[in-house]
């Protein structure tokens, strides 16, 4: 038998190192680096890793130009927003990671698609967290056509292939990858080492008999479970089903696609009857009335790894207090105080007679200092009762002698506002594009006064 080797994975980003260490040096995240025991690769499966598309070509050398491309066709999976964020559609023979905090509608929402799907091809659910029961019963719950979709409630990765091959499905669910465990790897399900290499199989699984698998994972702060990016090297894409506690809304986007764009956002509300599809987004985040009103304004803060368009409304009237108020939701107190200070210095506006309130439209609470800017410019508009124009967002860090500092991503996010249909932006000189979003026109500025004269 082949002796089995082990490598050294960082749990976070997924990068591999031939021995441990404490930090990470790609990610730089402290004590994420774990060892894992790779399954003996025998020859059959080490061909298999390495040909790719095996059993659908030959492993001889050509040029581009002499490959055959056969089109393969697109599955429609019946959720307009899913198949936008996956670039047009499920591809057969790929590999779809669902990413999300436990409760997002991961389950909701793919029981959702594969009934649907099934009706139109074969198609199988594997699920290793509920039960059978659980699932038929919310199936019949939503009111969803349960006649036709082929359920399995199983966790060990050998038996699910076996089965898998004799039912011959086009679609399969795995549900989620974190309680699936493969035979030769000995850690215990869940662990690094187990999710890659319950992953890998699969993800070759689905190459070689040309199925699209949907798998779920949970993403998770705490080591103890490996997070999705641990697998983000072999599958195919990985979309990230995202929510506030609180809210309805769930967004749906891509880190990784192999078959289109990333950045694609997709949109979903969870109702009482499962997952709707918004078909517009924006309307939900700035979801701002016909009248323009004072002290609003929206910012691009950097959520993540992405960019996300946010209302913030402030609001400056005379107080009665020896103290005046200074309020703030959604963002951090010491910041409001700052940029008063800021204003009054620089921008020659006093406000210690006032009452300040600040708010983050929907909840979203603002780590970000991109959203200086776009709180001074509320707070001047509120204070000289000047409403902003609408079709303005803002971003930029302001520092302490009134200037206005780069922040990271600047492209990104006035893409992002130009996908909203956003027409002018007010941004730091240093994040001026060298193009600017067709129809966008920006202002870049440097100082205070410059941002002050420029509404
Ligand atoms: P679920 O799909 O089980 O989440 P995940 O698989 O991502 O962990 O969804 C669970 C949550 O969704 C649960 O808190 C209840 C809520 N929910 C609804 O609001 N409406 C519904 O119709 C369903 C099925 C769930
Ligand atoms: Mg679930």
């Amino acid at each position: 038998m082949a002796k089995s080797k082990t490598a050294f994975v960082c749990g976070e980003c997924g990068a591999e190192f031939p021995r441990w260490q404490g930090q990470c040096s790609e990610c730089k995240e402290w004590n994420t680096v774990s060892e894992i025991r790779l399954a003996p690769a025998t020859s059959s499966s080490r061909n298999a890793r390495f040909s790719g598309y095996a059993g659908l070509q030959e492993n001889k050398v050509q040029t581009l130009n002499e490959i055959a491309m056969t089109e393969i066709p697109r599955i429609d999976s019946g959720f307009r927003e899913l198949d936008r964020v996956l670039g047009g559609g499920l591809v057969p023979g790929s590999a779809i990671l669902i990413g999300g905090n436990p409760g997002a509608g991961k389950s909701t929402l793919l029981l959702q698609v594969m009934c649907g799907l099934a009706g139109r091809m074969k198609t199988l659910y594997v699920t290793g967290e509920e039960s059978l029961q659980q699932v038929a019963m919310r199936a019949q719950r939503l009111g969803l056509p349960r006649d036709r979709l082929r359920m399995l409630s199983e966790t060990s990765v050998e038996q699910i292939c076996h089965v898998a091959r004799e039912e011959q499905p086009a679609v399969m669910v795995i549900d989620s990858i974190q309680v699936m465990h493969v035979a030769d790897v000995q850690s215990a399900p869940g662990s690094v080492s187990q999710v890659r290499e319950a992953a890998a199989q699969l993800t070759r699984f689905a190459k070689q008999q040309g199925v699209v698998i949907l798998m779920v994972g949970h993403v998770t702060k705490d080591g103890t479970l490996a997070g999705p990016k641990v697998l983000e090297h072999c599958i195919d894409c990985s979309v990230l089903l995202d929510g506030a506690a609180d809210s309805r809304f769930r967004t749906l986007r891509s880190h990784k696609n192999r078959f289109g764009a990333v950045n694609e956002l997709g949109v979903f509300a969870m109702t009482e009857i499962g997952m709707k599809e918004v078909s517009n987004p924006s309307a939900i985040f700035l979801s701002r009335g016909e009248e323009q009103v004072t002290g609003s304004v929206v910012m691009v803060i950097w959520e993540g790894t992405r960019p996300l368009l946010v209302e913030l409304q402030a609001l400056v009237d005379y107080s009665q207090l020896a103290n005046p108020r200074r309020v703030t939701v959604g963002l951090e107190h010491n910041r409001l105080a700052l940029l008063l200070a800021v204003l009054h210095r620089h921008g020659g506006m006093q406000m210690a007679d006032q009452d300040v309130f600040v708010n983050v439209v929907g909840g979203v609470r603002v780590e970000d200092t991109s959203a200086d800017l776009a709180l001074l410019l509320a707070l001047v508009s509120s204070f000289r009762d000047r409403p902003l124009p609408k079709e303005l967002v803002v971003f930029g860090e302001v520092g302490l002698s009134g200037e206005i500092r780069p922040v990271p991503s600047g492209q990104e996010r006035l893409t992002e506002a130009a996908k909203h249909g956003f027409t002018r932006a007010i941004v730091p000189w240093a994040n001026r594009p060298k193009h600017a979003p067709e129809g966008m026109e920006v202002i870049p500025v440097k100082k205070l006064e410059e941002a002050l004269a420029a509404l």
